[in-house]
């Protein structure tokens, strides 16, 4: 048995099924926060390789060897009623009412609107009258940091049930005449919940991070209030993206978080069932896996399907793995992430018993009568007749200097 070192949240790490030791006598039980129920909501509109090279200079052949992506999906709906429709799955899973959830965290960079927040908008749809709700944005880290917020708060015992969504609704503000990262990005959601346990499972520990210096190489100009009253329409994003510079801090990044998380554990390599990474690129999970010292038959790889789904990935590819049987109970598992910012994480998770949902719902989106091409060129559309207001004002002097200001404040 491994004792937690320093910031490991103190729990102790039990082998896989071994009987649990009562607590001594007058001590209290460790509170721990476990996964007990998990939904996704992909939105049914498939966009293609081919699908990209009918309006960009690009073709399957790049795309796939360089990012390892097939397709990706493009929602037809706001992202709270993907965040709903997870939500509410993943409800019926744990068999949990609504009404009894206290906290809905959640994570995201693409929020619908930025006043009032979007987890509001997820209770009063889910009727969880008597949750806290509240978002996270750490870019494609927003789920994880929204899981370790969520299990720190189950832990104080300021709250018991929480639902942790990671969601996504990247095409509106895609700069889609960008080949550089208009192939990268997809929509969707998944959600999970979780619950005191006084079991030895859930959240055993993480590690938490950011390469702040490292800020200016992701940068999506046009979206928050740098942009408001500049003359500029909000939403006709350029994207700054240094993709060679993303990729090696990514595999740093994430390759030290996950090294460190294990430390701090007291876990070998050998020990993690399954690693559901972030999924950026199919190359920075190989590169992440193998500087781990574990094999790739141990990863849940959705990148091929899904592209890179920004906070979305992880909570996805975990319920996937655990509807095509890759969870098993009491397996270890590892989720190194990173994102914008640049933040990193990677968390250590001990799955409970429990491998199957409790309960399923009717709940759905609304039916999609548009191809995710035909989806996608409608965007195309709206965003040429912004840019002809905007012109060239997203990169003017005045505001690449105010832009410039702010990221010499960060170098600081
Ligand atoms: N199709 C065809 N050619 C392309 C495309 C495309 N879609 N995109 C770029 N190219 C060209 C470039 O113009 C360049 O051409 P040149 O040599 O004539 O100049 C050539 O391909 C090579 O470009 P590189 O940038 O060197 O390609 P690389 O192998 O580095 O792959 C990629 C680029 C896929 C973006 C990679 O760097 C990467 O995955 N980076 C990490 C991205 C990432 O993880 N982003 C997530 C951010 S997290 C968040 O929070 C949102």
């Amino acid at each position: 048995r491994a004792a937690c070192g320093a910031g490991c949240n103190s729990v102790t790490i039990a082998p896989r099924r071994r009987q649990k030791r009562l607590p001594p006598e007058g001590r209290h039980t460790m509170i721990n926060a476990a996964i007990t129920g998990w939904g996704k909501c992909m939105p049914p509109a498939v966009l293609s390789n081919a699908d990209l090279s009918t309006f960009l200079d690009t073709d399957d052949e790049w795309i796939v060897s360089r990012t390892g992506m097939r397709e990706r999906r493009v929602s037809h709906v706001p992202a709270i009623e993907m965040a709903t429709v997870a939500a509410a799955r993943a409800l019926a899973c744990a068999g949990l009412d609504a009404a009894d959830l206290d906290l809905i965290v959640y994570g995201s960079c693409s929020n619908d609107e930025q006043v009032p927040n979007s987890a509001s908008g997820v209770q009063v749809r889910l009727g969880a009258r008597h949750a806290a709700a509240m978002d996270v944005n750490t870019a494609c880290t927003s789920f994880l940091y929204g899981l370790s917020s969520a299990a720190a708060m189950i832990k104080s015992g300021a709250v018991r049930n929480a639902v942790v969504i990671g969601v996504e609704l990247i095409s509106p503000y895609m700069d889609w005449d960008n080949r550089g990262v208009a192939v990268l990005f997809g929509d969707g959601c998944a959600a999970v919940v979780l619950q005191a346990s006084d079991e030895p499972i859930g959240l055993l520990g993480e590690k938490l991070g950011c390469y702040a210096d490292a800020r200016q190489t992701l940068r999506v100009r046009g979206m928050g209030c740098t942009y408001a009253n500049r003359g500029l329409t909000l939403g006709d994003t350029q994207w700054d993206f240094d993709g060679q510079e993303i990729f090696k801090r990514a595999v740093h990044g994430m390759g030290e978080a996950a090294a460190e998380v294990m430390r701090k554990c007291g876990v070998a390599p050998e020990d993690i069932d399954l690693v559901v990474p972030h999924q950026a690129n199919l190359r920075i999970i190989e590169s992440v896996v193998k500087r781990a010292g574990l094999p790739m038959n141990k990863v849940m790889l959705t990148v091929q399907r899904y592209g890179n789904m920004s906070a979305a990935t992880v909570p996805v590819a975990l319920v996937e793995a655990l509807e095509e049987g890759r969870v098993a109970p009491g397996a270890l598992l590892l989720m190194p992430a990173f994102g914008a910012g640049l933040t990193l994480c990677a968390h250590l998770l001990r799955w409970g018993d429990r491998v199957t949902p409790l309960g399923t719902t009717d709940i759905d989106l609304p039916p999609c009568t548009k191809s995710a091409l035909e989806l996608v060129q409608d965007i195309r559309a709206i965003k040429a007749g912004a840019a002809q207001r905007s012109g060239g004002a997203l990169m003017a002097p005045k505001l690449a200097e105010t832009l410039g200001t702010l990221a010499a404040v960060s170098h600081a």
